[in-house]
């Protein structure tokens, strides 16, 4: 049986190995590919993803949308991290495609709505497109299959701040709609995903193996385990945005807890997912009025990065 699914993304040197699962794995429909701001400007992001899957020799229908969060000041896209292309400053061809003559908000409406109750809604970035979808039609709460989002933090700590994690600091207000609409959600945060280490030799076996895209994966990932190797001192990198694709498709190598999430918008903590167990009282319940969502607290590393190599090799 095949998943549909839209996966939403601003590549990005994690997210550009995501995009090749999707693009590769049998059981993976793709709908589309919906872009953002985040790693890099919307526009980038927007080519990026027309490239990644014209070099896998596919055609997947690429929608554009949020060019900067929906409340706060827009930060600078991190070069330093994923390079000023997104893709590691590697020299990259022109593409073909053009993206969909509709936003990303209305393209994940009209998707949902063509086939309720089967759309999964992969969200690697920040949520933006994700509340706008919410904004243009609130219906689609019930209408998706589930909805997984990269994003946020329960105990690990945050990797832009002390306490909160890229996707949900670029666009908190945002982040905050999302993971309390209501929807079946499933958070993949940093508890998860820095379990998990992509080294050179699992690269290289990738890179063998993906053609033209494969030199794209190689060449960026250079880029991009240079900021793992000063920030967090290990040869290699956090593969992120495939621990979405990884959960979805294999959902028993994580721990998951259910509860209540909260984002916080403002000030010091901004960005910052607290995370309220189911039933466990506290000394108000205003940390649990939110609707029930699932926490990844874990996950096996090692066979995470198995199959993500499987996957793509
Ligand atoms: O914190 C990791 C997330 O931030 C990933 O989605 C990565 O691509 C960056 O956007
Ligand atoms: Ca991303």
């Amino acid at each position: 049986m095949t998943t549909p699914i839209i996966f939403d993304t601003d590549p990005g040197v994690d997210d550009a190995q995501a995009i090749a699962i999707a693009l590769a794995h049998p059981d993976i429909e793709l709908l589309g590919l919906t872009t953002t701001f985040g790693n890099v400007e919307v526009a980038t992001a927007t080519y990026n993803a027309l490239l990644l899957s014209e070099l896998a020799g596919q055609s997947i229908p690429v929608a554009q949308g949020a060019a900067a969060p929906m409340s706060k000041p827009k930060s600078p896209p991190p070069a330093h991290i994923h390079g000023a292309n997104g893709l590691g400053n590697i020299d990259l061809p022109p593409v073909k495609g053009q993206p969909q003559p509709v936003s990303a908000g209305q393209f994940i409406v009209d998707t949902v709505n063509a086939r309720p109750g089967e759309v999964t809604l992969v969200a690697v970035a920040p949520l933006g497109n994700l509340a706008a979808a919410l904004q243009i039609d609130p219906s689609i709460v019930d209408k998706v299959k589930r909805v997984v989002v990269m994003g946020g933090s329960i105990r690990e700590g945050g990797n832009v701040t002390p306490v909160a994690e890229a996707n949900l600091f670029n666009d908190p207000h945002a982040g905050a709609r999302v993971l309390t609409a209501g929807w079946p959600l499933t958070m993949v945060g940093l508890d998860a995903t820095h379990r998990c280490v992509l080294d050179p030799a699992a690269m290289a076996r990738i890179a063998e193996a993906q053609g033209e895209l494969g030199k794209v994966l190689a060449g960026s990932y250079e880029f991009y385990k240079a900021f793992y190797q000063q920030a967090l001192g290990f040869d290699g990198c956090c593969p992120h945005d495939s621990c979405a694709l990884a959960w979805l498709m294999k959902p028993e190598l994580f721990t998951t807890q259910r509860g209540h999430l909260n984002v916080v918008t403002e000030g010091h903590a901004e960005g910052q997912t607290i995370f309220a167990p189911e039933g466990r009282p506290f000394i108000t319940e205003r940390w649990s009025t939110t609707p029930l969502a699932e926490v990844c607290l874990d996950a096996d590393g090692a066979a995470v990065v198995d199959w993500i190599v499987e996957t793509l090799s």
